[in-house]
């Protein structure tokens, strides 16, 4: 996965590419790396551990060199350690490379080197990438006919940043890795998403994959992969900067899940129109293509997957079409029955998984419709889709995904409305009164987060279990999921999401003394059914906890109550309860809540 980011212009280079790193952290965190080109020389500095261990050792603190290239590390191939920290040198130490994906076909390229005389300091795969370019420098010797020999041999994902003492700028190149490049006054900025660096510009050029840039101070020079020059149009990406700071909050897992209403809001905002037809400028469908339509199919990763769940069973409700729900990493190797009456709709925050873009290109191949649901403006899924819906969470920094979540969940739900529209298989006035319920939501999110301090006392309860159960039915089933997802990512505590019908056929018989359950019940037909999954358990010793928006008490059990909305939405609503809950167990174990062990925001290998 890896951050990188890369400066060039008037002001010193070191502390705007520490603080990229740091914002760039979430990508992997366990070594960094800084290169800057200073008195004619190239100076590097490498550490295992995170950002602030290179920024608290390194002896390049005090440079006052104005171009440079850094990275922050998610180990792939190599043991983190300074050894396998980029920047990479070649052996003849004239370039330095960072480099964020995987080469593939590394091996088959090391070997041709090594037959050549290169020597290896490193175990990674980008290592082969700076050689790669001096092998072919000293046949061309012109560094951009260099550079794209390289790229055209390597196999697998990159973006790459190079510095050398041989031209001014920094040249780049991207293939399936996030890269934007940020246009300021006399000084330019490349970096692996925009928050990197947005505190400087708000101007931002986002390459093809397959093409170069040569980036300096005063000039932005785009070349396709036949080095013809091509123009790359300017977006100016108006997010608050702020959006990217903590504001306030101890963690940015924490600011995201407050942000939760804002995020929804400004998702609906003009897409949902009361008294009116949905409004979905960003998809051209129309009415005879999705008459036409005999499946859905949602494919996401992570939690994205889990807001494609509950977005099937509104889709279903409101358009009587078949949905299918599949995993990215799944979908791909499975056999596919697609044509073109299939609509594919992509989930995804970051827009950069490798399993969820690879999946999508698949389902165009066989002939689909796809729909990119992303966070991300400009993100590769964005290109490769037919139609993008964007939410609007704001950057989403927390690895554990919150907002994104529930945003993802509100686009999908409005989407499934106004497919409805389209096709009158619906009652208007039940239409409307969804619509109702769905702008009420953030509203109520406000609700919750009032008692946010209840989930301290519950978390103190759980924190030191060994196992914990999630259970529900139907749309609370994904709730148990994604729950459990959260708990398990950043509270390293083992748990599993079972529909509670099932946890008698196997689970039922790991519930002992102090287990903890949490039960999810919003639809009021199945209360009395998972109650008894409930009481199964308590029967065995396991400690309950509730969330449920029906009118329930049991003295047996803690009972968190939710608004009240159509059981359609209400995971988003019955999932803030067991965010808090996961956020204050972590808090309660003292761990790094925003980046959690193992675990990058955006996975950009297979
Ligand atoms: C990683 C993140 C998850 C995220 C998943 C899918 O595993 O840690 O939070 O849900 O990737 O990411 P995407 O950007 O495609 O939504």
């Amino acid at each position: 996965m890896c951050g990188i980011v890369g400066y060039t212009g008037k002001q010193k280079a070191y502390p705007i590419l520490i603080n990229g790193l740091k914002a760039l952290e979430y990508r992997g965190y366990d070594s960094a790396g800084i290169a800057l080109f200073e008195s004619g020389k190239l100076k590097i500095s490498k550490e295992k551990g995170r950002v602030k261990n290179l920024d608290d050792n390194s002896d390049l603190k005090s440079s006052n060199s104005s171009i440079g290239i850094a990275h922050t590390r998610w180990a792939t191939h190599g043991v983190p350690s300074s050894d396998n920290a980029h920047p990479h040198l070649d052996n003849s130490g004239n370039f330095a490379v960072v480099h964020n994906g995987i080469i593939e076909n590394y091996l088959e390229l090391k070997e041709f080197l090594s037959k050549n005389g290169y020597k290896f300091k490193s175990e990674t795969d980008t290592e082969v990438i700076p050689n790669l370019i001096h092998y072919y420098y000293e046949k061309e010797k012109d560094f951009l006919q260099a550079f794209n020999r390289t790229i055209k041999d390597l196999k697998g994902s990159y973006a790459i940043l190079v510095l050398s003492p041989l031209f001014d700028g920094i040249y780049v190149a991207k293939m399936n890795s996030p890269l934007v490049i940020g246009e300021g006054e006399d000084e330019n900025f490349i970096a692996s998403d925009i928050p990197a660096v947005l505190e400087y510009t708000k101007n931002f050029y986002f390459l093809n994959d397959g093409d170069l840039a040569y980036i300096t101070n005063n000039s932005l020079v785009f070349y396709n992969n036949d080095l013809k020059e091509v123009n790359i149009p300017k977006k100016v990406i108006d997010w608050d900067k702020n959006a990217a700071d903590k504001n306030g909050y101890e963690d940015f897992m924490l600011k995201e899940i407050f942000e939760q209403p804002r995020a929804i809001n400004e998702t609906l905002a003009g897409r949902i129109i009361l008294e009116d037809k949905c409004n979905f400028l960003d998809i051209n469908i129309d009415s005879k293509y999705l008459k036409n339509v005999n499946k859905i199919y949602i494919v996401a990763c992570g939690t994205a997957m889990h807001a494609g769940r509950v977005g099937k069973t509104v889709l279903e409700e409101l358009t009587d079409i078949v949905t299918i729900v599949d995993v990215a990493s799944e979908f791909r190797y499975n056999y596919q029955v697609i044509d073109k009456n299939t609509l594919c709709i992509f989930i995804s925050q970051s827009g950069e998984t490798a399993d969820t873009i690879a999946a999508l290109k698949l389902a165009k191949k066989n002939g689909a419709k796809t729909i990119a649901i992303s966070n991300v403006i400009g993100s590769s899924i964005t290109r490769e889709a037919d139609y993008t819906i964007y939410t609007h969470a704001g950057p989403e920094i927390a690895v554990a995904s919150t907002k994104a979540y529930v945003s993802q969940i509100s686009t999908i739900s409005a989407l499934a409305i106004y497919f409805a529209e389209i096709l009158q298989v619906k009652d208007i006035t039940y239409l409307e009164k969804l619509k109702k319920e769905l702008l009420d939501i953030p509203e109520k999110i406000d609700d919750i987060l009032k008692n946010s301090e209840n989930y301290k006392k519950i978390a103190k309860d759980i924190h030191n279990v060994k196992n914990c159960f999630y259970i529900g039915r139907g749309n609370d089933y994904t709730t148990a999921m994604e729950g459990s997802l959260k708990l398990k990512e950043i509270a390293y505590i083992h748990s599993e999401a079972y529909p509670a019908g099932e946890l008698k056929h196997g689970p039922i018989a790991l519930i002992e003394d102090g287990t903890s359950v949490i039960g999810i019940i919003t639809n009021k037909k199945i209360l009395e059914k998972t109650i008894s999954n409930l009481q199964e358990v308590i029967t065995r010793g396991a400690k309950v906890v509730l969330v449920t928006d029906c009118n329930y008490e049991n003295n047996d059990m803690i009972i968190i109550n939710i608004p009240k909305t159509n059981y359609l939405f209400a995971p988003i609503l019955a999932i803030v309860p067991l965010q808090l809950i996961a956020y204050y167990v972590a808090k309660e174990k003292n761990l790094d809540v925003d980046k959690p062990r193992n675990l990058a925001k955006s996975v950009t290998v297979e």
